[in-house]
């Protein structure tokens, strides 16, 4: 302290002669010494860097809204930032919604800038949506060039550039990308399977080339700024770096030999003005749906950008503004239909108003009509109301992992769907579906159900109960198809029951056997019901075993969270009940094998259908699209 004193007075002195400089005339040099000096103004703080956004829209309606919602709700002073916007070739209502965004935003932007074609609404020699023959590949190319153009027209400081269809759920993505201080870099997004924005490899001949550092990455395994031959779909490109004038998407640098595609010609000219591209996974930055092949249909874009709606909020594992679309756009929700049941219940714990928001709004995107059964809360029941039920184990139950009887989770679990079989008998109700709160759907699962349904019907199949998910615990025999029906499958033992579709006889012959004085937890009752449980004890205690039960194959249904991920928490397992009513045991989940992974995998994986959910990289192909 001492020593920085004399400094001080240096300072001080100084800034008496600069006030008494600053002061108007009639202020006295005397009112300075009685009253000292004001304390110095601090600087003001910056203000932000300016972005040019840029994306381009084409049969995009199903996603705008969504896209748009993130760009809304972006962590940054909408006065710095302008839009560049096109949409052209649409067949849908991209155009006009776009132009509602526009007038609806307008004010808050430094500036909005947008160019539209109502027609033609096709390119002339595409045989398909999703179809890139060159002239599209070259629109595109100029285009983005123009966005380019613009924003260094506009002296802009960055440009982002973000596909339609990529959610940036992270609001802080413009600055955290900013604070990189790199030329070029892409924020990671993740798809339902390894697919992302960016490549770790390339051939010789400009494609993709798989290589062992994609995956670390990718999983953040490894974290931070990575050096990539390429990054896509949304990468920030600061402008202010003297060889970014180099950069171009149109026309193509002249020594490029390469097949006409926007990412390819750009990705080179980076590289022609040596400028790294680099892919950023500090955290998590939002989500992009996987790229359809050629031959796909405008139908299945939409159903697949639907689930890579559904799957947002399982992975950021709380739902807030994040699935919610822009509010400067009319939207018009999905029509809910029960698609082919009479009832479809959603069993929800009351206390777990995360799960049911959850479920709502991914229901609500799916398109799924239910009614909301409030779960059987066990931590509700004690030893005398059991009794009053009527309710008693099944002499000699134990967990076969954890050796332990039932808990007060299982029984309020069994109590929840036995409610739902009565209801189904008492309303003479002809198939229902039951889902659990906890579930994650696969791509698709809306029209692969109702497939399924078609056909079973077709065969005119006996059936009582089919699974839709569940974890398949006898794995070294396959299981037998059901002639007649493709993706149906006669079930061994079998755990979970995540979702199953239910017929008024099956919900009779659960009800008729009476199993509330012989309890054993509902995923276990299934099985010794269709003659498949390991235990023949168990099983002797029912008489008739004559469920007619199948499962879907691939499963349609998983559970959002595997024991011992974060966020895992299960309300069936909890504590136990019929030793001593008056202390709940609670039982340490992480180590139970019972809703767990027995094969040691994060995922259970049914025989044959490992490519389904389970993440396949893309090898090296020939086309953009099957990347
Ligand atoms: C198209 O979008 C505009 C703006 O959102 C909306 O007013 C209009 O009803 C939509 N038209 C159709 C056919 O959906
Ligand atoms: C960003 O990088 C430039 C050089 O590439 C360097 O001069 C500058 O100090 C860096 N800024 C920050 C904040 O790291
Ligand atoms: C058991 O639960 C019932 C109803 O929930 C309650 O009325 C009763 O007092 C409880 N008994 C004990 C011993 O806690």
């Amino acid at each position: 302290m001492e020593a920085i004193m004399p400094f001080g007075f240096v300072g001080f002195g100084l800034r008496l002669v600069i006030l008494t400089w600053m002061l108007p005339d009639k202020t006295c040099a005397g009112d300075l010494i009685t009253d000292p000096v004001e304390p110095v103004l601090p600087e003001s703080s910056l203000l932000k860097p300016k972005v040019l956004i840029a994306f381009l829209a084409r049969n995009a309606e199903h996603s705008l809204p969504y896209f748009l919602g993130c760009i809304d709700r972006l962590d940054y002073p909408k006065d710095r930032i302008a839009v560049w916007a096109a949409a052209d070739h649409s067949m849908d209502n991209t155009t006009a919604m776009l132009q509602e965004w526009i007038r609806g935003v307008t004010g808050q932007y430094h500036s909005v800038h947008w160019t539209s074609a109502e027609e033609p609404s096709s390119y002339a020699d595409e045989s398909g949506p999703k179809h890139w023959p060159d002239s599209r590949f070259s629109h595109v190319m100029k285009l983005k060039q123009a966005a380019l153009q613009a924003a260094r027209a506009l002296w802009a400081d960055y440009i982002l550039f973000v596909d339609a269809d990529n959610m940036l759920t992270n609001r802080r993505v413009l600055t955290e990308m900013m604070a990189e201080n790199l030329t070029v870099a892409a924020p990671m997004l993740e798809s339902r399977v390894l697919y992302s924005n960016f490549w770790c490899g390339m051939t010789p001949q400009g494609y993709y080339r798989r290589t062992p550092e994609y995956i670390p990455i990718r999983n953040w395994k490894r974290q931070g700024c990575f050096a990539v031959p390429m990054v896509h779909s949304t990468f920030l490109v600061d402008l202010r770096r003297s060889a970014t004038r180099a950069l171009a998407f149109h026309p193509p640098h002249q020594d490029y030999s390469f097949p006409l595609d926007d990412i390819m010609v750009f990705a080179f000219s980076a590289r022609q003005a040596d400028v790294q591209m680099y892919i950023c996974n500090r955290e998590h930055y939002g989500y992009l749906p996987l790229p359809l092949k050629q031959q796909q249909s405008q139908e299945e874009e939409v159903e697949s950008f639907s689930h890579t709606l559904t799957e947002v909020p399982v992975k950021t594992s709380h739902i807030d503004y994040l699935m919610m679309p822009s509010k400067y756009m009319h939207h018009r929700p999905k029509p809910l239909e029960k698609i082919g049941f009479e009832e479809i219940f959603l069993i929800n714990l009351k206390r777990r108003f995360d799960r049911r928001d959850r479920m709502l709004s991914t229901l609500a995107v799916l398109g799924i009509d239910f009614t909301l059964t409030e779960a059987v809360d066990g931590k509700a029941l004690n030893t005398s109301r059991l009794l009053a039920m009527g309710i008693d184990m099944l002499p000699g139950y134990k967990d076969p992992y954890s050796g332990r009887v039932l808990t007060r989770g299982e029984i309020g679990c069994f109590l929840s769907h036995y409610k739902i079989w009565k209801q189904v008998a008492e309303l003479g109700l002809r198939r229902v579906l039951v889902l659990e709160d906890d579930v994650r759907f696969e791509p698709r699962f809306r029209s692969r159900l109702m497939t399924l349904l078609e056909n079973v019907d077709r065969v005119r199949l006996d059936w009582d109960l089919i699974y839709i998910g569940r974890k398949r615990l006898q794995v070294k025999q396959p299981e037998p198809w059901v002639e007649g029906v493709s993706n149906l499958v006669h079930p061994d033992y079998s755990y979970w029951t995540l979702g199953y579709a239910l017929s008024l006889q099956g919900a009779k012959k659960l009800l008729g056997a009476q199993p509330l004085g012989k309890m054993l937890p509902v995923d276990e009752y299934l099985p010794v019901m269709f003659n498949k449980h390991p235990k023949e004890e168990y099983m002797a205690q029912f008489e008739r075993r004559d469920l007619l039960a199948f499962s879907v194959e691939p499963l349609l249904l998983f559970p959002t969270h595997y024991t011992g991920e974060p966020g895992y928490f299960s309300d069936t397992e909890t504590s136990t009940i019929w030793d001593d009513e008056a202390t709940a045991t609670d039982w340490d989940r992480e180590n139970d094998q019972r809703r767990g992974k027995p094969d040691g995998q994060g995922r259970p994986t049914p025989s044959g259908s490992a490519a389904e959910g389970v993440p396949p990289l893309s090898s090296a192909s020939k086309h953009r699209e099957e990347l």
